[in-house]
């Protein structure tokens, strides 16, 4: 396949693994990467920059092929060292950042220094615009389905995608609610230069998480994914257990008054990270997208990557050629 994000990221396929806390580590990134598409470890999953430097080491000892960071700027409990992770990423010569959470603007002129090319997520058109404005290679536009930070305009990808394309220049990457052929060819239709997706590289073999995480996504439907946050204006999607629901709950309560304080212990990070190692399930807030739904088992990236590349193809190929009279 050859889209303007294969020439532009060097990958075989037009394939992304968006960055994911406390799973985007060096086996899973690698795994993509040597699939044919393009694995990204998530920098803040390491405890310092000493330790994503480590990792990116190690990462670069199981594949040849180019991997990328994710650095996400997001409001955080403790005070984070942003640009000693850029720096580490500057430093290892990796090909490419993907930034999200804020506009990348402050770090660009240390990515660029450093021949970095930064794909920025967004959820918006807005924002897309803004961050080609200040000299992203790429934008990764992330629409309502996602998992993690779907932002606060609730605009699917069936919208978001063509409203972006219309404007846009630069390459686009789909991202949000995709885990099958069929969905990719759709959102090339939709002007989409490749796909990124989380919750289908979560439910993977090399994927870090507990069995358990695996066998509930494949269980488990669309409808089985809560927004938290919301009242707070920095809404989340993540998997629907009884945490997620606690919080709903309380938030509904709590009306106009919502503090993050009242759920604070809650969603601790802590908490969901020793979820998805010990596979309890209402352990705490972990994230999973609507996608789910599509997916009901949990194979190798090879395999996720060929299937998807095959079903893609077949959709073009035949589905969708077979429609037009000659
Ligand atoms: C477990 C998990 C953790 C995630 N953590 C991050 C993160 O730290 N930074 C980030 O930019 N996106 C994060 N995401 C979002 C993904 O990179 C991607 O944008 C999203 O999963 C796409 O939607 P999909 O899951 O429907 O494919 C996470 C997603 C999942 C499933």
């Amino acid at each position: 396949m050859k889209t303007r994000i294969t020439e532009l990221l060097g990958i075989q396929y037009p394939i992304v693994q968006g960055g994911m806390q406390n799973v985007g580590y060096a086996e899973l990134a690698a795994a993509v990467s040597n699939a044919g598409g393009l694995g990204i470890i998530t920098a803040l999953t390491q405890p310092t920059p000493e330790d994503l430097d480590k990792e990116i080491k190690r990462c670069k000892e199981m594949t040849d092929k180019p991997f990328g960071v994710n650095l996400t700027i997001l409001p955080t409990i403790k005070p984070v060292p942003y640009e000693e992770y850029a720096r580490v990423i500057c430093e290892n010569n990796i090909s490419v950042v993907e930034t999200a959470g804020r506009n990348p603007e402050p770090f660009m002129p240390l990515f660029e220094g450093a021949g970095v090319k930064v794909v920025h997520k967004c959820t918006s058109v807005r924002h897309a615009l803004k961050a080609e404005k200040v000299g992203v290679a790429a934008v990764s536009v992330d629409g309502f389905e996602c998992a993690g930070h779907p932002g606060e305009d609730d605009i699917p990808n069936l919208v978001l995608l063509p409203a972006a394309a219309k404007v846009i220049k630069i390459p686009m990457l789909a991202s949000g609610g995709i885990g099958t052929g069929a969905q990719m060819a759709a959102c090339l239709a939709l002007g989409a230069d490749g796909i990124n997706m989380g919750t289908r590289f979560l439910a993977s073999k090399e994927s870090p998480v507990h069995e358990n995480m695996k066998r509930a996504i494949a269980e488990a439907s669309e409808l089985d994914t809560a927004l938290i946050f919301r009242p707070l204006k920095n809404t989340a999607r993540v998997f629907k257990n009884a945490v997620a629901t606690q919080v709903n709950e309380i938030e509904r309560e709590k009306g106009q008054d919502m503090k993050f304080d009242y759920i604070m212990d809650l969603v601790a990070g802590v908490k969901g990270k020793a979820a998805l190692t010990s596979g309890e399930i209402d352990g705490g807030i972990w994230t999973s997208g609507m996608v789910q739904g599509l997916i009901d088992s949990y194979p190798s990236c090879a395999e996720i990557i060929d299937d998807i590349i095959s079903e893609c193809v077949g959709t073009i190929n035949q589905r969708l050629a077979g429609f037009i009279n000659d």
